[in-house]
């Protein structure tokens, strides 16, 4: 099995979530690729995190505060980013020119100038497998979805709905972070934080966005500071989206609703997709992942038949395939797809890679688009 050497910048929480599907790699039955933590680096990592990493993965080498000591390290070729939006700009454009692998979180930039930097970036050291975090459309039932657009099962699509919804945010006692703050999360909000999981489907299905019209939302407006007192939370805490698209395959066009939210009461991850055409509709949602919704017409009955879709991911595991299917999963499949990519040069399917760095980049003309529709009060093109 080839090895690829991984490094790790930002320990928080998803730098520990895709350690742990590095550390249960064995679950995978037929990768031809395994990697393997060389390297980590965070500036201020909270308490006990550096030892969680070392105690797990004796493979690792380098413990480091400066990234660029990690990127100067012979021994990585592949890297992980997972650190606050602010940073993307300079971390990405600096690891992308290192000429290493490279899987960033999303929204891959905090905003439109810091996005277009990072092209630039990958535009100048071509070569490498540079890609962007989004993990949920590796659940198995997505998949299938996916499957059924390539196959035109939909008919003329007329409609789609997509979104991620939290409740977190409802509780106003819950001290301010970093992604309530316009300096460190962006102008986005809400968009930059959950909106690349909620495009991801729609733009590999090579759906075009071509005008938005977007109402944003600040319901909470301060927060518990942690230090006694109370900070304001500048961010759009909700976004709504109407978005025209163009389905190129039959040259119509069809409304996309996009809802992002952090207040969303009793949602406590909810990560959903709809699709309706003329001859087939689905609905999927991770409140119930098991569950893909279909509805097949050929001129009879309209019935919505469900389908329990169990551990039947892209890339196979030791998990039998009457079992569910979770958030640790879908990451450890996106990390698979990466590798898989790293190693051969293409995705196993077209369904079954990694959000491009194009795609991202649609995300920020869709959300700077946004941004100056909900200010304006006017729909603006994409
Ligand atoms: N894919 C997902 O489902 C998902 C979920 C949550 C967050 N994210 C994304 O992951 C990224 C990080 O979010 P998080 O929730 O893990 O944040 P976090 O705050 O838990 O962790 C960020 C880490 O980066 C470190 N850091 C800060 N400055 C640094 C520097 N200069 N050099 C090295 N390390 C530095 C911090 O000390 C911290 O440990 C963001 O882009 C966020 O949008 C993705």
């Amino acid at each position: 099995m080839k090895e690829i050497r991984f490094g790790i910048i930002g320990l928080g929480l998803m730098g520990r979530e895709l350690a742990s599907a590095v550390a249960r790699w064995c679950h995978l039955t037929d990768v031809t690729v395994r990697p393997v933590i060389t390297a980590i680096c965070d500036k201020a990592p909270p308490p006990g995190r550096v030892e969680w990493f070392t105690a797990n993965f004796p493979t690792i080498r380098q413990v480091c505060a400066d990234y660029r000591e990690l990127l100067a390290n012979p021994d990585v070729d592949a890297v992980y980013c997972a650190v606050p939006h602010h940073l993307h700009r300079e971390m990405y454009c600096a690891i992308i020119e290192s000429g290493k692998h490279f899987l960033g979180e999303k929204p891959f930039g905090m905003d439109r100038a810091a996005n277009d930097a990072i092209l630039a970036s990958i535009r100048k050291t071509p070569g490498k497998i540079v890609r962007c975090s989004s993990q949920l459309p590796f659940t198995p039932a997505v998949q299938k979805i996916f499957g059924r657009i390539e196959k035109g099962f939909f008919g003329r699509i007329f409609e789609v709905n997509t979104g991620f919804l939290h409740s977190s945010d409802l509780n106003p006692n819950k001290a301010i972070n970093w992604k309530r703050m316009v300096k460190i999360n962006g102008e986005y909000g809400v968009m930059g934080d959950l909106g690349m999981h909620a495009c991801h489907v729609p733009f590999r299905a090579g759906w075009q966005p071509r005008r938005v019209r977007a109402v944003l939302s600040k319901i909470v407006k301060e927060r518990p500071d942690g230090k006694g007192g109370m900070a304001p939370c500048e961010t759009w805490d909700n976004a709504t989206l109407l978005v025209d698209m163009l389905d190129p395959r039959s040259g119509e066009a069809f409304p996309w609703t996009l809802r992002t939210q952090r207040i969303a009461p009793g949602e406590k991850n909810t990560w959903y997709l709809e699709i309706y055409g003329t001859r087939g509709a689905v609905k999927f949602s991770t409140k119930n992942p098991k569950r893909l919704n279909l509805l097949e017409y050929d001129g009879g009955e309209q019935v919505w038949q469900q389908e329990d879709v169990g551990f039947e991911p892209a890339f196979k595991t030791i998990t039998g395939d009457i079992f569910e299917f979770g958030f640790p999963d879908a990451i450890q499949q996106m990390l698979a797809a990466f590798f898989h990519e790293a190693a051969h040069g293409k995705p196993l399917t077209p369904a079954a890679g990694c959000a491009t760095p194009e795609e991202a980049a649609l995300s920020h003309r869709l959300f700077t688009a946004a941004l100056a529709s909900h200010k304006n009060g006017t729909t603006e093109p994409v």
